[in-house]
């Protein structure tokens, strides 16, 4: 059985006696549109899925939300939690089933559903057992909404993003990981508790993988069009004697002490993956650095996703920001294009 339903639904008319109260209740002069041209599709509702979906309501991105899984329970359990909140959301849509017409029509799906790491089980293993999950996912969501962007969330999030534009046949500027958008923002976050000023105004990118290998582009750090690197040429080297190099590394590791201390992340990457959502529903061609198809950027000759500055807008990625990198930045991007080469030439589609 598919749950399916909705906060707002306007289908009133259980009974006569009800259709009579709300003929004399409204006048109608024309009838009400169901498409609120604004609908998100989420699949999978765990940690990630239930923190983006709740941003998005919750920041007023979207008001018209379709979440699909295959925990039927649970779907429906998050479904009546939130249409629950509708007093406090602006007349959300709230949908939830495991069918995935459900989804149609949507103008973003954003994928955070996968299969966590077993004990044992290589990073490869993992990769083919998410591919494995995408093959479901991705074929059903195109041919419901073969007009929506898709975001990608699940981990390795660069290689996912890579298989989601093979399965899905759809353009590279459609398919979009949420790539080093958290990782920046953990970044500033970290920048902004050094410095005492708003993770707003500090402003900076790691660009690469999501993750260990990532790239943070210290020629770039500025405040208030300030650049640290012109204050301190030394900076995020091994030889810069104010070690602001762990800053990045702090990065990297808060993510797993998020994971120790909580067993998981959520509200950063749920916000991250609602700043993207309101990016493009809302044409902003606003700049976030987030997974794309990058052979030819940066000298990298591989067919790979990784996070280069971007301009999102109602296309999806409009253009990829041509930052001026240093010698290391390079080598370091170009490395992490080839590591992931090396991992998709063994997935099997
Ligand atoms: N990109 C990032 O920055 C970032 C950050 C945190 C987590 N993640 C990743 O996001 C993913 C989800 O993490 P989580 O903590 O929410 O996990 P979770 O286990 O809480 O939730 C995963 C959900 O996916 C669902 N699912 C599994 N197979 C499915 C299928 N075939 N169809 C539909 N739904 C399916 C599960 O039922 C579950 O509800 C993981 O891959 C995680 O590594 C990414």
């Amino acid at each position: 059985m598919a749950e399916n339903n909705h906060s707002n639904g306007n289908n009133h008319c259980e009974n006569n006696h009800k259709m009579a109260t709300v003929e004399k209740l409204f006048q109608v002069v024309q009838p009400k549109e169901d498409d609120t041209g604004n609908k998100v599709t989420v699949v999978g509702v765990g940690q990630v899925g239930m923190a983006a979906v709740f941003s998005m309501l919750t920041q007023g991105v979207t008001n018209n939300i379709a979440m699909v899984d295959v925990m039927q329970d649970k779907l429906k359990g998050e479904m009546m939690d939130l249409q629950h909140g509708s007093a406090f959301m602006r007349n959300a849509k709230i949908q939830a089933s495991t069918d995935y017409s459900i989804s149609a029509g949507s103008k973003i799906c954003v994928v955070t559903a996968g299969v966590r790491q077993r004990e044992g089980e290589s990073r490869l293993d993992l990769v083919q057992r998410n591919t494995d999950v995408l093959k479901i996912i991705i074929p059903q969501l195109v041919k419901y909404s073969p007009d929506a962007i898709f975001v990608i969330a699940s981990n390795p999030v660069d290689i996912l993003t890579y298989v989601t534009w093979k399965i899905s046949g759809l353009p590279k500027h459609r398919v979009i990981g949420s790539g080093t958008n958290l990782d920046s923002a953990r970044f500033r976050y970290l920048l902004s508790e050094k410095l005492g000023i708003a993770t707003i105004s500090c402003h900076g990118y790691i660009i690469g993988e999501h993750g260990d290998s990532s790239v943070p582009v210290w020629s770039g750090v500025n405040i208030a069009g300030v650049r640290l690197s012109d204050l301190n040429p030394k900076i995020g080297t091994d030889s810069d004697p104010e070690s602001w190099k762990e800053t990045h590394e702090n990065v990297v590791k808060s993510a797993y002490e998020v994971i120790k201390l909580k067993g998981y992340t959520s509200w950063a990457i749920g916000l991250s993956l609602s700043q993207l959502v309101r990016s493009i529903l809302s044409n902003a061609n606003s700049i976030h650095a987030v997974s794309t198809y990058l052979k030819g950027e940066h000298g990298i000759e591989e067919e790979v996703f990784l996070s280069l500055p971007c301009v999102l807008g109602r296309c999806g990625v409009a253009d990829v920001v041509r930052q001026p990198l240093t010698e290391d930045e390079l080598r370091r991007l170009r490395d992490s294009a080839r590591l992931m080469a090396k991992v998709q030439n063994d997935i099997k589609f």
